[in-house]
């Protein structure tokens, strides 16, 4: 039988990130992930880093390719009605966002946590949590053929939508709430130089589009598309057509394209689960919360939770107080409201539900109004950039 301090279920961002910070504190943690480590490491997601995150990446150690490589950006261009308006998060807020893919945060933080042999043990299975609610849990699972058990102080349920630590808590224990949206996202991943030197989101009448990057010289684009599509329907062809076909006649006419690398589509959600914390357990990220991805909190969300989570953390085994602990899910749901309600806001501005020609001029003339009200768009720009700490 093995003893931690902190057991840690996924091996995520929030996983990793919370295991790289409790270990320059100090503190030692076990990561139970139930894939390869070549899985989550080539796992395409998100890109787009706010600047607590960054902060956050530096406090852990593994902000120096980051601050390298990620493209540091002061604006964002919506695009309607066949025009462009850009939006100067710099100018409007004094912050601006970090593109950086998921994946390479990933990298950096598996390579930071192999410095500690066993601190991540890949490809475990049936994982289960026990006795949260005594001061002794404990979390069995299956590691190359063998059962084992992790005694530890705390579980950080970093597992993710489909993980166990949400799923195996009693019903009527917690509340969940949640929206689901008649669209999804199909993205396309390519070596081709990006279309903008910033990120643009356009609205049109066939469809939400999305063109981001992952660096000079590799883009990341997304087309609004139906639950029903599967990405065999949809040849490099196709989607270069459509995306065409969704922007400014002055965007299109500059778009590269080539062969993809990736295509995937994703279904949109909005889910919010109360509390954050049960007993010993405490739920941080994806398995306590999703958003859809317009505007990409969903990372950011995540590492929210860790900041506040390891700070009660390093200060329980520093002095023994329990205070920021006991604050933890009130203090994380704060801000996860608030990014629920940036990122509903958000993906209801941009996306065409069903036909609604009401909604439709109503989504017009917010739009314009974003255009020339700098009230609307400080607002905006200031939940995209992300709230400080002391706002949520
Ligand atoms: P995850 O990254 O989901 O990590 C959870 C980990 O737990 C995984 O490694 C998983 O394998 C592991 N796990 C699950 N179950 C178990 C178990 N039973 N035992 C052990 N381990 C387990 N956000 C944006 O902002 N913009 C985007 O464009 C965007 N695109 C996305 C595309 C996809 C396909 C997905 C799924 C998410 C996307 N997101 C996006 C959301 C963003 O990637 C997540 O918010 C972020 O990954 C959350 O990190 P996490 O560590 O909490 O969860
Ligand atoms: C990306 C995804 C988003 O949802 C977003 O709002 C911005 C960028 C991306 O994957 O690059």
């Amino acid at each position: 039988m093995r003893s931690t301090q902190v057991a840690i279920i996924g091996a995520g961002p929030s996983g990793l990130l919370l295991s790289q910070l409790l270990s320059r504190h100090g503190i030692d943690s076990v990561v139970l992930e139930c894939q390869s480590e070549d899985h989550v490491q080539s796992r395409i997601r998100a890109g787009l880093l706010e600047w607590t995150t960054v902060e956050l990446a530096q406090e852990a150690g593994v902000g120096a390719r980051m601050m390298r490589e990620g493209l540091v950006h002061d604006g964002l261009d919506l695009a309607f009605a066949n025009g462009r308006h850009r939006i100067d998060l710099k100018g409007l807020t004094g912050k601006s966002v970090l593109v950086y893919g998921q994946n390479e945060l990933q990298r950096d933080l598996i390579e930071a946590r192999s410095d500690e042999p066993g601190a991540v043990l890949w490809q475990v299975s049936d994982v289960a949590v026990h006795d949260v609610h005594t001061p002794a849990p404990r979390v069995g699972y299956r590691h190359e053929g063998r059962c084992h058990e992790l005694r530890c102080d705390f579980v950080a349920g970093c597992d993710g939508y489909h993980g166990v630590s949400r799923a195996g808590l009693p019903q009527g224990s917690l509340a969940q709430y949640e929206r689901t949206y008649p669209f999804g996202w199909l993205g396309l991943l390519a070596d081709v130089p990006p279309l903008n030197p910033e990120l643009v989101y356009a609205s049109h009448a066939r469809g939400f589009a999305l063109c981001s990057m992952r660096s000079s010289r590799r883009s990341r684009y997304y087309l609004q598309c139906s639950l029903e599509d599967r990405v065999e329907q949809w040849s490099d062809g196709r989607f270069w057509d459509e995306l065409r076909a969704r922007l400014p006649e002055q965007h299109a006419a500059r778009l590269v394209t080539g062969p993809s690398l990736e295509k995937s589509v994703v279904p949109l959600r909005s889910l919010v689960t109360e509390p954050m914390r049960f007993g010993q357990l405490f739920l941080v990220g994806d398995a306590a919360h999703i958003v859809p991805p317009t505007g990409a909190k969903g990372l950011n969300l995540a590492a929210a939770d860790v900041r506040v989570l390891s700070r009660g953390l390093i200060e329980f085994y520093r002095s023994g107080s329990a205070t920021l602990l006991a604050e933890y899910s009130a203090r994380a749901l704060g801000r996860v409201w608030k990014a629920t309600r940036f990122s509903w806001w958000f993906t209801a501005l941009l996306h065409r539900f069903s036909a609604d020609p009401f909604a439709e001029r109503l989504q017009a003339a917010e739009l314009e109004y974003l255009a020339r009200s700098a009230a609307a768009s400080r607002s905006l720009a200031e939940n995209y950039v992300g709230l400080a700490f002391d706002e949520t």
